[in-house]
């Protein structure tokens, strides 16, 4: 590195130096060269995205949809989306109250960057685990974080807990994040769930960011939305890549109060202008004509899931049951850590998966699978880990130390 590149990167944004890249990401790459490796690290849908909406992908360039769209988004899009959004979770937006995004992962940014004031010590609470992606975006707007850790409390953010921490930290908290069903527990809040949350919520004025890219994915219970309790004080996010296996195609949506996407569309126009015109015609379509798209994976996913869950639990590990989304999360026991299995199962076994102490307090010591892989690639990696846990507990098993501590396992 030259002298004037080190003396330049000096002058890089303090703390954006030291945010660290994706962990999870990061032992996803740094796997991916090992011969015959399972990878059941990202969440990623394995499906491809169905032809009816690739076809009006097609469409759209071929009718030179090619040119910039409106910044806030295609109004066949935004009525679209909320038309999808009141017929399955009766919620009651028009498409003023929308704003397509770059992916739900924009929405997330816009959303705290539009309520937040860099400097001032201003809080968004988190409940925890949680996907990690929150933590740098929260940082980088001038967020301090607030965790509440919900492993004691079958991983549903609890109103007591909630309620104290609003009243702790008083106005500055500006937003309360929510995520179900959950990256990466696999569990969701019932619709009592959601009252309770809500009925302490509006006491207070702060916004709701409540992330449910998963909701077409649930497991026996429907989905409901906290935006049918607080539509005054919800931030909506929801997008295309994971309902319509559509990652690649980069849409979110945020839904809001028209007030405030007044307000949060400066941040969106003046960040990235707006999204890609055909990603925005394909998704159109997907909530047109792709209503029930999602029902076919979803069996399919639920089927993978349950596989997983009762291999897991035959092989002594405590699982949560699987509510939603498609990811299982599991406690390794406490003679086992988790980089020491997640290694040694990549590099011995080939097989990755993500160790969760990266999804904040309560994510450590346990272990996230993507189960958006083939029952072929799930079937072969659920073998060789059990070869490996036999493997591990034999060995270990010799000192009367690990007798002791696998009691618990
Ligand atoms: C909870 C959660 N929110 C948002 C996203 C990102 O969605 P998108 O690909 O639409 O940006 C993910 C992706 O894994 C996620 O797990």
């Amino acid at each position: 590195m030259s002298k004037k590149t080190k003396q330049l990167l000096q002058r890089i944004r303090t703390d954006l130096r030291e945010i660290t890249p994706s962990k999870i990401r990061e032992f996803d790459q740094e796997v991916s060269s090992i011969p015959g490796i399972i990878k059941l690290t990202l969440g990623e849908p394995d499906f491809n995205t169905p032809e009816h909406i690739k076809a009006a992908g097609i469409l759209s360039i071929k009718n030179n949809h090619t040119h910039y769209p409106p910044s806030i988004g295609t109004l066949g899009l935004r009525q679209a989306a909320a038309s999808f959004l009141d017929k399955k979770y009766n919620l009651k937006y028009d498409y003023e109250n929308v704003i397509v995004t770059v992916g739900a992962t924009e929405a997330i940014s816009v959303a705290i960057g539009s309520i937040i004031n860099p400097g001032k010590g201003e809080k968004i609470i988190i409940p925890t685990p949680i996907w990690p992606m929150y933590l740098p975006i929260a940082k980088m707007h001038g967020a301090e974080p607030i965790y509440i850790n919900t492993s004691k409390d079958n991983y549903i953010l609890k109103p007591q807990r909630l309620k104290a921490a609003l009243d702790k930290y008083g106005d500055k908290v500006k937003g309360v994040i929510l995520n179900f069903p959950s990256n990466p527990t696999g569990t969701t809040y019932s619709r009592e769930d959601v009252q309770a949350i809500a009925a302490v919520l509006e006491d207070y004025n702060v916004f709701v960011i409540s992330d449910e890219i998963y909701s077409e994915l649930t497991y026996g219970k429907k989905h409901v939305s906290v935006a049918e309790y607080l539509p005054e004080q919800t931030i909506l996010i929801n997008g295309v890549s994971k309902s319509h296996a559509m990652t690649g195609w980069r849409i979110g949506i945020i839904c809001a109060p028209k007030i405030i996407v007044k307000e949060i569309f400066k941040l969106h126009q003046f960040s990235v202008t707006t999204a890609a015109y055909v990603a925005q015609e394909a998704a159109q379509e997907a909530f047109e004509n792709g209503f029930n798209d999602s029902q076919a994976m979803k069996a399919e996913y639920q089927q993978r899931g349950n596989f997983v869950y009762q291999e897991l639990k035959a092989m002594g590990f405590e699982v949560l049951k699987p509510q939603g989304a498609f990811y299982i999360f599991f406690q390794l026991p406490a003679w086992l850590s988790e980089e020491e299995f997640c290694h040694e199962l990549a590099y011995d076994y080939q097989v990755a998966v993500a160790g969760c102490s990266p999804f904040g307090p309560g994510g450590e010591g346990h272990i996230r699978i993507s189960y958006a892989s083939s029952m072929e690639n799930l079937k072969e990696a659920m073998k060789r880990m059990k070869e490996y846990i036999a493997k591990k507990k034999k060995g270990m098993l010799s000192t009367a130390k690990i007798i002791e501590t696998a009691k618990s396992y």
